[in-house]
């Protein structure tokens, strides 16, 4: 799938972001090898530690279906920030397991764009094989 293609899911999916809380919303899309999209959003909730991030949602949709790092094309992550929205700790912590180190992260907020991977948003990881001795 085409990474304008990609983005423009992203946005599309934006527009179902729960944040009554940040008003901050955000939008992800996932491309598959297969030509499927998994999109997902922020979610918030009053308990705010609760809140689920917009790639997270994505990411474990297409894992939930089946699809893993290998199977797993593209991530578009777009918000309506006055910046672009790079992934928070936690999320690049999940990335860094479930998507392959060079899997193109396409970030957008409409204005800005920057296309990134895990391996360059978070070095020095801490992955299974610390926790697998
Ligand atoms: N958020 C995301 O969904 N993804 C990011 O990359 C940054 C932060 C959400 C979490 C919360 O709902 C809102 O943005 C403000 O932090």
């Amino acid at each position: 799938m085409k990474r304008e293609e990609l983005l423009k899911e992203a946005f599309q999916a934006m527009e179902n972001s729960y944040a009554p809380y940040s008003n901050y919303h955000v939008g992800a899309a996932i491309a598959t090898t297969d030509g499927r999209v998994f999109r997902g959003v922020n979610v918030e909730n009053a308990s705010f530690g609760a809140t689920n991030c917009a790639e997270r949602s994505a990411v474990f949709a297409a894992y939930s279906y089946g699809y893993r790092k290998d199977t797993i094309e593209a991530l578009a992550i777009v918000s309506d920030g006055p910046r672009i929205a790079a992934p928070c700790g936690i999320c690049r912590q999940v990335l860094s397991e479930l998507l392959q180190q060079q899997t193109p992260i396409y970030l957008s907020n409409g204005k800005e764009e920057v296309d990134t991977n895990i391996a360059e948003l978070l070095p020095m990881q801490f992955t299974e094989e610390d926790v697998n001795r």
